[in-house]
């Protein structure tokens, strides 16, 4: 283990960016934003939308989580093409209380079943409840938050877990590397391969470069762990 972290990473977090709403004019009339999310050294960020205050990016960035404690920093900043990107808030949430509910056994009860609520309060920055629910066969979480540091602006995200434990685990990468391997035809024999190669190129791309070898060694302790289970 090149690091002590890494034998604990207990799974992978899907943020889905899914909106902003009534975000800060920065421009003339209007702004080009988009969101940078941060966790300790991970940095992913959504594509720019031009020209809108009320975007809909519905975008999926991918964290590799091995401590809990750790909040997420969303920021949202406005593309300048020959200035510095323009602040358009801020804002956090920790992920404790769901990477706790995700990690529990739910298979079985109902759908739309609520694990959690979370409510609205001075230290987070929830504009209004967030439920954890099964749903769909896992636990979700959606959550509006309200920017801070600028005159208006929310964002609306869900969380959803993937856990790297079990049979499960291969498909589950699949489902994050296939989008962006185009029609790369995936043969079991070549599935280690080809997982590691699209999951270093697709992740890699978005994560800094601090953490990119941590992903990757990261990438690979986990295929152990599946093949070891399986
Ligand atoms: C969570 O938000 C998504 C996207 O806005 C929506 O489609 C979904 O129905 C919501 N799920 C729950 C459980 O509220």
């Amino acid at each position: 283990m090149a690091s002590s972290s890494l034998g604990h990473l207990l799974g992978l977090l899907r943020v889905r960016v899914v909106r902003g709403v009534n975000l800060a004019v920065r421009d003339v009339r209007s702004s080009d934003p988009y969101v940078v999310l941060k966790m300790g050294k991970q940095k992913l960020k959504t594509r720019i939308i031009r020209k809108n205050v009320n975007p809909e990016w519905h975008e999926d960035l991918t964290f590799s989580v091995d401590d809990p404690t750790l909040p997420i920093k969303l920021s949202v900043f406005d593309h300048d093409t020959f200035t510095l990107d323009d602040n358009m808030g801020d804002a956090e949430f920790d992920i404790k209380p769901f990477v706790e509910a995700a990690r529990m056994p739910f298979e079985g009860i109902p759908d739309g079943t609520i694990i959690r609520k979370l409510e609205p309060n001075r230290q987070n920055c929830l504009a209004e409840e967030s439920c954890i629910v099964w749903y769909d066969g896992k636990v979700v979480q959606n959550m509006t938050l309200r920017l801070r540091n600028v005159e208006c602006g929310e964002v609306e995200l869900q969380l959803q877990w993937i856990n790297l434990h079990g049979s499960k685990l291969i498909w589950r990468m699949l489902d994050i590397a296939m989008p962006h391997c185009g029609g790369i035809c995936i043969c079991p024999c070549y599935l280690f391969m080809t997982l590691s190669l699209s999951l270093s190129t697709t992740v890699s791309n978005a994560l800094q470069r601090q953490s990119h070898t941590e992903f990757l060694l990261a990438t690979q302790a986990t295929h152990g762990e599946a093949l070891e289970s399986n």
